[in-house]
């Protein structure tokens, strides 16, 4: 199966994505940069629509916004969720964000809530969001520190194995990688904010967190391991978070990084 085919069933499959904290934490990008009524926008792998929804209603009936994500079932669910609340102003697009192609200069804005690192080549990506932008605009995105959902215990546990698994949140996992990436790209006045939506779990929970094989990543070597190792990986993998333990649990990172960065 191929890395697009992975993710598009693995999304397919979420149909029960939208709760509180997905939706609180998608939306938390307004608080740092928020289209203007009139202004058009685009939602990169909008899923259920969470922040299209939102930039319809702030951009009014004068403005307008366009969803794009490649998972049918997410977009059936941002379909019902529109018609829901009567929003005549968005269009939701079947496409892959890397092959997608509008006109150049169109947009005010560019969101992609919890989406970008699942991009195999980011810079062409910023570049392409780059040259989408009217001058002016900006792009909103969230990525994760690269030790979010014990990444670094999962590669790790892995590498004890002999096996080197790419860290999907290292390419923007940490401010300095994030800022480089933007410049490159051309863009200016960028802001980073962190924010920590870590907790401490029980063991158990920690463990379970991680089953030794999944992982979306396009060069995942744990597909063609054999059940045997994958279970050594997952045992090394459930030592090392067991060695994490303190009296208040294991910590589980979840420190997201709310980026906003300007065509001027
Ligand atoms: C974690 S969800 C985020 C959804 C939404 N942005 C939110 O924050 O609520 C990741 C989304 O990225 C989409 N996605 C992944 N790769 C994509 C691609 N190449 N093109 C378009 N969408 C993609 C998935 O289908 C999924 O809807």
């Amino acid at each position: 199966m191929t890395y697009k085919q992975e993710v598009i069933d693995f999304y397919n499959a979420r149909t029960n994505y939208d709760n509180d904290a997905t939706f609180n934490r998608a939306i938390t990008l307004f608080d740092y940069a928020t289209p203007f009524p009139g202004q058009s926008v685009l939602d990169v792998a909008t899923g259920t629509g969470n922040i299209a929804i939102e930039a319809a209603k702030k951009v009014g009936t004068s403005g307008s916004v366009i969803g794009i994500d490649i998972a049918t079932e997410l977009l059936k669910i941002a379909q019902q969720k529109i018609q829901a609340e009567n929003l005549s102003n968005i269009e939701l697009i079947e496409v892959d964000a890397q092959i997608y192609e509008p006109e150049s200069n169109q947009f005010d804005a560019i969101y992609c809530s919890y989406a970008l690192v699942l991009f195999p080549n980011i810079p062409t990506i910023l570049g392409n969001w780059y040259r989408f932008l009217k001058s002016s605009g900006f792009i909103a995105f969230t990525c994760s520190s690269e030790d979010s959902y014990s990444a670094l215990s999962i590669v790790e546990a892995c590498a004890k194995h002999g096996i080197t698994l790419p860290n999907l949140h290292e390419p923007l996992g940490t401010p300095e990688r994030i800022q480089y990436l933007l410049t490159q790209a051309k863009f200016n006045q960028i802001e980073i904010h962190s924010r920590q939506l870590g907790t401490y779990l029980c063991l158990e929970k920690a463990q379970s967190r991680w089953n030794g094989q999944f992982w979306l990543h396009i060069d995942n070597p744990l597909r063609e391991l054999k059940p045997e190792k994958i279970s050594r990986i997952k045992a090394s993998y459930d030592d090392k978070i067991a060695a994490l333990e303190t009296e208040e649990g294991v910590w589980h990172e979840e420190l997201i990084y709310y980026v906003v960065a300007r065509k001027v």
